[in-house]
């Protein structure tokens, strides 16, 4: 009874999940590191290229389609919280629109063929 409460309230109360620094920490961290500068060029630094991907709509599915994070061990409500944490981090832009559950819904479950040609495809795109 005690599993299905625990259960119950980290799925439905995104509120009351773990924190996303933690997530970050414990997910993500292997290959972004600490400071979120990651190993270039095989692993983009989180920068402001973070915001610009994430002022699109074809950039916000890349955001969430790129395999560490679709295919990370945490629930929807909860990549949302991640990315939205990210955000804030290492690419701080008021206008920045946070991500929702209902958006990696959308987005998480198609699989992303080719992340690296997607990213040069929006940066050249826009560039
Ligand atoms: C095993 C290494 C690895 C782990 C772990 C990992 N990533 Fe990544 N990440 C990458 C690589 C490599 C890329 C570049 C795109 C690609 O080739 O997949 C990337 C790209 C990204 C991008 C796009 C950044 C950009 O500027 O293009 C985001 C967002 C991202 N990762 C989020 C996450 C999140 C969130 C986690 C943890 C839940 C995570 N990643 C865990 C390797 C990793």
């Amino acid at each position: 009874m005690r599993l299905f409460t625990f259960l119950a309230l980290t799925l439905w109360q995104p509120s009351l999940n773990a924190d996303p620094k933690s997530h970050y920490m414990i997910h993500c961290m292997g290959c972004h590191l600490v400071s979120g500068e990651g190993m270039p060029p095989d692993v983009p630094a989180f920068n402001s290229d973070l915001s610009f991907l994430a002022s699109t709509e074809d950039g916000r599915r890349y955001l969430v389609q790129v395999p560490g994070a679709s295919q990370s061990l945490i629930n929807d409500a909860e990549l949302a919280n991640l990315l939205n944490w990210m955000l804030k981090k290492y690419a701080p832009n008021p206008e920045t629109r946070a991500f929702t559950g209902e958006e990696i819904i959308k987005y998480r479950h198609d699989i992303l063929a080719d992340p690296k040609a997607e990213r040069t495809r929006l940066f050249a795109a826009h560039h």
